[in-house]
């Protein structure tokens, strides 16, 4: 795997990012709404460097995209806290297509939110299908698959501390691994 971001860029990236965020909403009270299972990483390291009074919930969406193609969107929004008259953040890992950020705000703005703003950690070049963009950036990225920090392939890595790219031999080496979970069942 090749480290795209390194665990101290990232550590930079989160404080600029928690920086400008402060400097938004100054000391009015905020909703952040953490896009599950991507954002955990993220939302943890960047509300404890966010200084307004915070609430923290969160939503799930997911696109079942087993390897790379995307599926339908499925929401979540169960756990979602009541964010009528609130101000809302929402926050992802990434923002590729852009869909599934465009489909949440359509979502969030029907509870009557005061605002919606959107914060990712990273965003692909030239990617997005949709007009609207992310309102707090970390890092723009190339066209690669990437895991780390949150992001996964197959539901591994999120843990990795750094961003990398996946390559060939990860590939392949999940690709024989999940054959062999197929031939042992
Ligand atoms: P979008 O709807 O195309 O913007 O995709 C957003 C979601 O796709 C993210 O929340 C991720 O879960 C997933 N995703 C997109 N690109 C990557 C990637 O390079 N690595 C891991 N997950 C990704
Ligand atoms: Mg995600």
């Amino acid at each position: 795997m090749k480290t795209l971001i390194s665990e101290e860029q990232v550590r930079e990236g989160v404080t600029r990012m928690a920086f400008e965020i402060n400097q938004t909403y100054a000391n009015r009270p905020l909703t952040i709404v953490g896009v599950l299972t991507g954002s955990v990483v993220l939302l943890a390291d960047m509300i404890r460097q966010l200084t307004m009074p915070l609430r923290v919930g969160v939503v799930q969406a997911s696109s079942y995209r087993g390897a790379t193609s995307r599926g339908p969107l499925v929401i979540n929004s169960d756990l979602m806290p009541d964010i009528a008259n609130h101000d809302v953040l929402m926050v992802d890992d990434i923002f590729d297509t852009g869909h599934t950020m465009a489909e949440l705000i359509q979502l969030m703005e029907k509870l009557g939110p005061t605002s919606v703003r959107t914060a990712v950690l990273l965003r692909k070049s030239g990617q997005q299908e949709v007009t609207i963009q992310p309102d707090f950036i970390g890092f723009d990225i190339p066209n690669e698959f990437v895991v780390g920090y949150g992001l996964d392939y197959q539901d591994e890595y999120r843990n990795l501390p750094f961003v990398g790219a996946l390559e060939d031999e990860d590939l392949q080496r999940h690709a024989s691994r999940t054959k062999r979970n197929h031939d042992s069942c």
